[in-house]
């Protein structure tokens, strides 16, 4: 490959891409129409978690950038095959294939078992879009859609409908929010029939679904699909148990409904297994990925079983949804989990973590729960044990200091439902699957230090052993 710019000099584009002054950062903040972090980042470590900023600062992230850099930033074979293919091919009309779009459908179903898979280059929220026009065209007839309570499935207006309300902070309503009826996710920390798993045998949260598919629709044949996140990501890092899944795939074929797993988090190696589906060892009708499929590069993807009809030309068709990078990209990142080994790296360091983690439990008072797969935990911080009362502006604190310290952690998506449960007291430990383990020690540490400075200066029990 010999890439060298032919209008502009080699200089003048790295120049153009790596510094910026104060005053044009304030200029472009203030022209910007969305919400922007205050740290501009400029250069990750190639294939590794540490990110560094305008100012050199070297961050250890355990976001993973929205839990996106499974590979870690700017892995070298992933830029290396963008690149490539950008300098044959970067644009192509929708319906054009090419070769890293058809390697790539032909890989996803090799990883996945999926015998049918649609691509698009918009990313999860598209990938789900997709999954609603199939549920609607194999059942005509049926318009109508489950969703549980404090799901996030996407940012259109059709889906900010699916998804958990936001009032006030949201100034507006999504669209077709009579399709959408919701039912309560297998939440057993906090369970919403206030009941004990196993001892509950799942049988009030399942029963739910199917009364609420009988009595809160316009019946049986209305319902098209049935959506779920199987581990509640923005919702608060909660797994549903297997044995739920599994029977609401059971519902689902009882009445003749498709369900869809949104695996937009929790896939392509995340878990310490390639989706839940594979850890749980179930198949819905449907999954949606997107996030570590793409190693940085937009991209989602339905996959159906083989029984599915498709979609035609008008029904699914953008201006950059036959793009060949994204897709060359996300062919070779697969090949790199593959090859680096990287499902079973998330299963072992996630294991690593897990343990730290309960014993930061063991440790601190303000630590409600930890739970998740992988490397795809979350910690739960309480004001009370017993209560369960969401420790927010502490959860906020403890991830404020932490960056201080040098590592990047998030919170869950924000709830303002009055005396609902928040959302933005689970602390997302999700660093990239290649972070060395002295990396994940320091940003445990970090965290660790971060929360016995917020347990001293809000009053929580702890104890320094
Ligand atoms: C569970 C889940 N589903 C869907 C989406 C939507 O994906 P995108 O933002 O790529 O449209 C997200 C994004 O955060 C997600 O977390």
């Amino acid at each position: 490959m010999d890439l060298k710019p032919s209008v502009l000099t080699e200089d003048e584009i790295k120049s153009l891409l790596t510094t910026i002054d104060e005053s044009l950062i304030r200029e472009a903040k203030k022209t910007c129409l969305t919400g922007l972090e205050d740290t501009v980042l400029v250069r990750g470590e190639p294939g590794g978690s540490i990110v560094y900023d305008l100012n050199g600062r070297r961050i250890i992230d355990m976001t993973s950038q929205a839990w996106t850099l499974n590979v870690g930033y700017s892995h070298p074979d992933v830029v290396y095959a963008a690149a490539l293919q950008s300098s044959m091919l970067n644009h192509v009309r929708y319906g054009f294939p090419t070769i890293p779009r058809l390697k790539l459908m032909l890989k996803l179903k090799e990883i996945y078992g999926y015998e049918r898979v649609a691509l698009n280059t918009q990313g999860g929220g598209w990938a789900i879009e997709v999954a609603l026009k199939l549920a609607m065209i194999n059942k005509p007839g049926a318009d109508t859609f489950l969703v549980a309570w404090r799901s996030y499935h996407g940012n259109s207006l059709a889906l900010t409908a699916a998804s958990h309300p936001l009032p006030g902070l949201i100034r507006y309503k999504g669209f077709g929010e009579e399709r959408f009826i919701r039912y309560p996710y297998p939440y057993c920390y906090r369970c919403p029939f206030k009941m004990k798993y196993p001892e509950c045998s799942l049988d009030p949260c399942l029963t739910f679904v199917e009364k609420t598919i009988k009595y809160a629709t316009r019946g049986v044949n209305s319902v098209a699909a049935i959506l779920i996140e199987p581990i509640q990501g923005p919702g608060g890092v909660v797994p549903a148990p297997r044995d739920y899944l599994k029977e609401l795939i059971e519902l689902g074929e009882k009445y003749n409904i498709f369900i869809v797993f949104d695996e937009a988090q929790t896939a392509n190696g995340r878990v310490g297994a390639w989706s839940v589906a594979h850890l749980y060892g179930l198949k819905p009708h449907m999954m949606t990925l997107t996030k570590g499929l793409g190693g940085g590069f937009p991209i989602g993807a339905t996959l159906a079983k083989g029984e599915f009809k498709g979609l035609s030309y008008p029904e699914e068709h953008t201006t950059f949804g036959g793009n060949p990078v994204p897709y060359a990209a996300a062919l070779i990142n697969l090949i790199v989990i593959e090859k680096l080994n990287l499902v079973e790296r998330a299963r072992i360091m996630g294991e690593y973590a897990l343990k730290r983690l309960n014993e930061m439990k063991e440790k601190f008072e303000i630590i409600g729960d930890v739970r998740g797969y992988g490397l795809y935990l979350g910690l739960d911080l309480v004001k009370n044990r017993e209560t369960k009362e969401p420790a927010l502006e502490e959860a906020e604190e403890v991830v404020k200091r932490a960056l201080d310290k040098g590592a990047l952690y998030a919170l869950d998506m924000p709830d303002i439902m009055g005396e609902e449960v928040s959302m933005r007291n689970v602390i997302k430990i999700r660093p990239p699957l290649v972070i060395k383990k002295e990396e994940l020690d320091e940003a445990l540490n970090i965290l660790e230090e971060s929360l016995m400075e917020i347990s001293r200066e809000y009053d929580y029990k702890f104890s320094k052993a």
